[in-house]
C-alpha cells in the first residue's frame, strides 16, 4: 500500500491517543498539612491542575485520576475537567493505584501513560517523548528518568552491564552503592496496555513496606520480552516531585527560574532577576523592564517599553506599551492603554479599563471603571462603577460614592470635565463634558454639561478672633 508516512513507527497506522492514569490517592503525610498534598500550589496553580494541564497536552482519549481518603477537596478541584475518578482507599502503593484504574480504562486502545500527582514541572513534550518512544520501539514500557544534583529519596534506575534498564530500587530499599546511582526515576512512564496487566497481575508485596510497588512492574517487564527503555529528562527540573514543604519550596523556585529565563529570552531587562516572579501565563514584549520584588501572575501580558517598578503586583491584565507602574501598585484584572503612569501606591482592581496616557496617582483605588484616554487622578481618590471621559480631571480626595447599602450605582464624568478636591459624587450621577464641580462638593443632582456644581457652606471670615479667644481665657 502506497500510504503517507504520518510519523508513524515504520509506515504503522498511526497509534490511538493514550489513556492517562494520574495517581493522587497517597496521603502525603511527609508534608505534614491537613490539605492534600496535591492540592498545595507551585507559582498559583495546585499540583494536581499543574499535572493535568501537561497531560492535557497528550490529548489523551481518556484521564483517569486515582484518589484516596481525604479526597471530597480534591474532587471539587477536578469537577469539569472531565476526567474519571477510582477510589483507592486505603492507599496500598502505586501498583494498587494503578490496577484499580485498570477496569475503568477499558474503552479504546491506545497505550497507558502513568504520571504521579506529584510532579507538577513536567511538560507536554517530555509526555510525548515517552509515547513516541514506546511506539518507535515497540515496547512494553517506557520510564521518564532524569539526573537531579542529588538522587535523594528518588527511585533509582539500575541499569545492567549493556545499559539497558533492569529495575528500579526505591531509595529505603537500595543498597549503598545503589544509592549512589544519579539516575532516578520521576515517576511517570508509557505502558502497553496488555504487558501492564499482566504484570499488575503478578505484583507482590514489598518486603519492607508491605505495599505494592509500580517500579516492580517495570522489572518483571524488563526481564520479558516486550522489553523496557528509559527517556532520560533532558532538564532534569521538569521531573521532580514533590513530597514535602522542602520540595515544594525547590519546585517553586524551578518554576520562579523558569518564568526569568523565558522574560530574559523574550527581551526583557530584569533589574534582579533573583527577586521577580513570573507565572508561566505571563508575555512580555521586548524591552519591558521589571524592577526588583515584582509578581507577575495569572494571564498577563505587558507591551513593549513598559516598566514595571518595585513590589508591584500585575495579575490577570493587559498593559500597552510604554506604561510606567509603581512602585508598590496592585493591578489586578485590568486593561491598560499605552503610556499610562499609575502608582506609586496606586490599587487598580478587576474591570477597570485605563485609555492611553491616563495618569493614576498615589493612593487612587479603581474598581470597575473606565478611565477616557488622559484622565488624571493623581491622588487618594476611589472610583468605583465610574465612567470618565477623556481629559477629565478628578482632584485629590474625591470619591464616587456608589454603594447605597444594598446597591452599586454608576457615576458619569463627561469629557473634559473638572472635578474639585474632596468632593463625593453620591451615585447614580452624571456630571456633564466641560463641567465644573467646585472643590468640597457633594454632588447629589446631575451637573449639566458646562455647568458648575458647588455645595459648600460659604466661609465666615472674624477679624481679631484669636486675640479675643486669648482674653477670655486669661480671665
Ligand atoms: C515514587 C516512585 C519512585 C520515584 C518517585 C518520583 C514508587 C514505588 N516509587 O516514589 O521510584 O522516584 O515516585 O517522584 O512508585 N499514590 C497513590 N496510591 C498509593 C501510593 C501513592 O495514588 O497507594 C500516589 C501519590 O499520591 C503520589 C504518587 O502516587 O502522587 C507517588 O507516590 P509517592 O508516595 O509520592 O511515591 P514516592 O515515594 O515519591
Ligand atoms: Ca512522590
Amino acid at each position: 500500500m502506497a500510504k503517507k508516512k504520518t510519523g508513524s513507527p515504520k509506515g504503522a497506522a498511526p497509534e490511538a491517543p493514550p489513556r492517562v492514569v494520574v495517581l493522587a490517592a497517597g496521603v502525603g503525610s511527609r508534608m505534614r498539612s491537613s490539605l492534600p498534598k496535591v492540592l498545595h500550589r507551585v507559582a498559583g496553580r495546585t499540583l494536581i491542575e499543574a499535572v493535568l494541564d501537561a497531560v492535557a497536552g497528550l490529548t489523551p482519549s481518556q484521564t483517569v485520576v486515582v484518589l484516596g481518603p481525604r479526597r471530597e477537596h480534591i474532587e471539587a478541584v477536578l469537577e469539569g475537567r472531565g476526567v474519571t475518578v477510582v477510589v483507592q482507599d486505603p492507599p496500598r502503593g502505586t501498583g494498587d493505584a494503578v490496577s484499580r484504574a485498570l477496569p475503568a480504562l477499558a474503552g479504546g486502545d491506545g497505550p497507558i501513560v502513568v504520571v504521579a500527582g506529584d510532579t507538577p514541572l513536567l511538560t507536554p513534550a517530555t509526555l510525548r517523548a515517552l509515547v513516541a518512544r514506546r511506539a518507535e520501539r515497540r515496547l512494553d514500557a517506557v520510564l521518564l528518568s532524569f539526573r537531579p544534583p542529588e538522587p535523594g529519596d528518588f527511585g533509582r534506575v539500575v541499569r545492567d552491564r549493556r545499559g539497558r534498564v533492569a529495575r528500579i530500587v526505591e531509595a529505603a530499599h537500595a543498597g549503598a552503592r545503589e544509592r549512589r546511582l544519579g539516575e532516578v526515576n520521576a515517576g511517570a512512564y508509557c505502558f502497553d496496555f496488555a504487558a501492564l496487566s499482566r504484570a499488575l497481575s503478578a505484583l507482590a508485596p514489598n518486603r519492607g513496606s508491605g505495599e505494592l510497588y509500580l517500579t516492580d512492574a517495570i522489572a518483571a517487564l524488563a526481564k520479558g520480552r516486550g522489553g523496557v527503555d528509559a527517556v532520560v529528562a533532558e532538564d532534569w527540573r521538569e521531573a521532580w516531585g514533590v513530597n514535602t514543604r522542602r520540595d515544594l519550596a525547590a519546585a517553586e523556585e524551578i518554576e520562579r527560574r523558569r518564568g526569568v529565563e523565558r522574560a530574559l529570552d523574550a527581551g526583557v531587562t530584569l533589574v534582579d532577576a533573583s527577586t521577580v516572579r513570573i507565572g508561566p501565563h505571563v508575555t512580555l514584549a521586548p524591552d519591558v523592564i521589571v524592577h526588583p520584588f515584582v509578581s507577575l501572575e495569572g494571564t498577563t501580558s505587558l507591551a513593549e517599553e513598559t516598566e514595571i517598578l518595585p513590589f508591584s503586583r500585575v495579575a490577570d491584565s493587559r498593559i500597552g506599551r510604554a506604561c510606567r507602574i509603581g512602585p508598590h501598585t496592585d493591578v489586578e484584572g485590568a486593561r491598560i492603554g499605552a503610556r499610562a503612569r499609575v502608582g506609586p501606591f496606586a490599587r487598580i482592581r478587576p474591570e477597570t479599563v485605563l485609555a492611553d496616557d491616563v495618569r493614576v496617582g498615589n493612593f487612587v483605588e479603581t474598581k470597575k471603571a473606565v478611565l477616557g484616554a488622559g484622565v488624571k487622578a493623581n491622588h487618594l481618590a476611589y472610583l468605583g462603577d465610574a465612567e470618565i471621559g477623556a481629559g477629565a480631571n478628578i482632584g485629590a480626595g474625591v470619591i464616587t460614592c456608589n454603594y447605597d447599602g444594598e446597591k452599586k450605582h454608576k457615576t458619569v464624568i463627561g469629557e473634559g470635565a473638572f472635578v474639585g478636591s474632596d468632593s463625593q459624587l453620591v451615585a447614580p450621577v452624571t456630571v456633564g463634558p466641560g463641567a465644573y464641580v467646585g472643590s468640597g462638593t457633594t454632588v447629589t443632582k446631575n451637573v449639566p454639561a458646562g455647568a458648575l456644581a458647588i455645595s459648600r457652606t460659604p466661609q465666615k471670615v472674624v477679624e481679631g478672633w484669636a486675640a479675643k479667644r486669648k482674653a477670655r481665657k486669661q480671665t
